[in-house]
């Protein structure tokens, strides 16, 4: 059934290119279909973090009409099903996000969606596009202040917060219990600081692929597949 997801958090570089190629991953190893589509249409990072450098067509192209949903389609040597954003600057407006989600061709998908940072124009229509939100934080008190803000906007733009993932959790900091309390939503998973998430973009792979056994794999593994239970379900 189709059902669209945004990785989101008002606060940049916290995670959430990370953490949409990760649990898209995840899900694929858990053989549930899936595309992780970049809606960061300024400074796209997806398909650069799984190198790939060449795109013809991307979603920016599909939103200013100049091309059709499956021209934008690629697959990386994972496996994995991306929609690309644009890596120049080509001028694009999230307006039309939605009706993409809605193609026909992803009616069987869960589409992650990577949201750029911030709480602008363009930033807010990608998460009014969404259905449902996952918002990201670090365990640091400015990125759970963003945390709060971006969870009320999606509140304010009819979109369904699933809950909060906590990425690059390492001890001695604010602890995963205080930050479900401080922000009100239900802590769908805990991601571990780990240092071959770094090496696997250098390796160009997701690192559920790369290293299976890495702690952030199996975070990352654990958290996708309580995504996987149908909208209505657990998670
Ligand atoms: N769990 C983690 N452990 C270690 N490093 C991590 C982890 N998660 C992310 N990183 C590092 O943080 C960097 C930034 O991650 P990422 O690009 O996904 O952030 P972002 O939220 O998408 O940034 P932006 O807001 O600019 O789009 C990555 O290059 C990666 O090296
Ligand atoms: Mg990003």
């Amino acid at each position: 059934m189709a059902r669209n997801i945004c990785i989101v958090s008002a606060k940049g570089g916290v995670g959430k290119t990370v953490v949409t190629i990760n649990l898209a991953a995840a899900m694929m190893l858990d053989r549930r279909p899936v595309v992780a589509l970049d809606a960061d249409l300024k400074m796209s990072g997806l398909g650069l973090q799984l190198g790939m450098f060449h795109f013809p067509v991307s979603l920016n192209d599909i939103l200013n009409g100049r091309a059709g949903l499956l021209e934008a389609m690629y697959i990386h040597a994972s496996g994995l099903r991306i929609i690309p954003a644009s890596l120049g600057v080509r001028e694009a407006s999230a307006a039309r996000l939605r009706k993409v989600l809605a193609h026909p061709a992803l009616h069987d998908s869960t589409v992650l969606v990577d949201a750029p940072p911030g709480l602008e124009k363009n930033a807010l229509a990608v998460l009014g596009a969404c259905d449902e939100a996952i918002v990201l934080a670090t365990p640091e008190i400015p990125a759970v202040a963003d945390a709060m803000k971006t969870i009320m906007a999606a509140e304010k733009a009819g979109t369904k917060v699933l809950g909060l993932v906590l990425n690059r959790y390492r001890k001695g900091q604010l602890l995963p219990k205080e930050i479900e309390s401080a922000c009100g939503v239900p802590l769908l998973g805990v991601v571990r600081e780990d240092r071959e998430i770094a090496k696997s973009i250098f390796r160009r792979m997701p690192v559920v692929v790369l290293k299976p056994k890495a702690r952030s794999s199996r975070d990352f593994r654990r958290i996708g597949a309580a995504l996987s239970v149908p909208a209505g379900g657990a998670i």
